[in-house]
């Protein structure tokens, strides 16, 4: 009998499911399992970077089997947009210090990856013990700069998703799964 999960992704505004609730779940566990080996030993210092990340961060944290400390960077690359500005304003810095941490910082989505760019050389200045990024998706195929992503969910092919904490104009990052907008959604902001 199939699963109730598994129906459950669907949303009037969304014409294709492109990863399943379910399909997230066992990654999440998996990356976890992963990050947990990599740092054994180790105490993380996990930077969630909002508001993209939060949904990934909250599941992903709780397979890691390690002692960690969690905090928050908000950033606002897009506008309200779905075209990469380029330009990342720091809207909520870091409560703590990052001096001599091993520093694992959390993202969504790295696309043209001006934004982990950018948050990397922030960071690095603050001279982290070490730092890496574990994204839950890679538009490989859409990279302007050069930039390491150490732990990756799922690669994807160029084209604008939301869901489980992406967003279209500040919605739709409730959905437990990931897919795309009916066209018509994205025509009525143009931006
Ligand atoms: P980048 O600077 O171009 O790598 O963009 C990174 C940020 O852009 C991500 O953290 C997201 O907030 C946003 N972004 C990029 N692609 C998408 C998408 O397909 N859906 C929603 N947000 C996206
Ligand atoms: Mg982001």
């Amino acid at each position: 009998m199939p699963e109730k999960t598994a129906s459950a992704d669907r949303h009037p505004d969304i014409t294709t499911v492109t990863i399943g609730t379910r399909q997230i779940q066992a990654r999440c566990k998996k990356l976890g399992a992963e990050i947990t080996r990599a740092y054994e030993g180790r105490e993380l210092m996990v930077v969630v970077v909002l508001k993209g990340a939060f949904m990934f961060a909250s599941d992903l944290v709780r397979h890691i089997d390690l002692p960690m400390q969690v905090d928050f960077l908000a950033v606002s690359s897009y506008g309200d947009s779905t075209k990469s500005s380029g330009t990342v304003r720091i809207l909520k810095d870091l409560q703590k210090d990052v001096l001599g941490k091993d520093v694992l910082m959390v993202e969504d989505i790295v696309d043209t990856g001006l934004t982990l760019a950018y948050l990397r050389q922030m960071l690095t200045d603050r001279h982290p013990r070490s730092l890496a990024t574990a994204s839950l998706l890679d538009k490989k195929v859409c990279r302007k700069v050069e930039v390491p992503v150490e732990f990756v969910g799922f690669e994807v092919a160029n084209e604008f998703l939301v869901g489980y904490g992406l967003d279209f104009t500040q919605r739709y990052r409730n959905l437990p799964f990931i897919g795309v907008l009916r066209p018509e959604i994205y025509q009525q902001h143009p931006e």
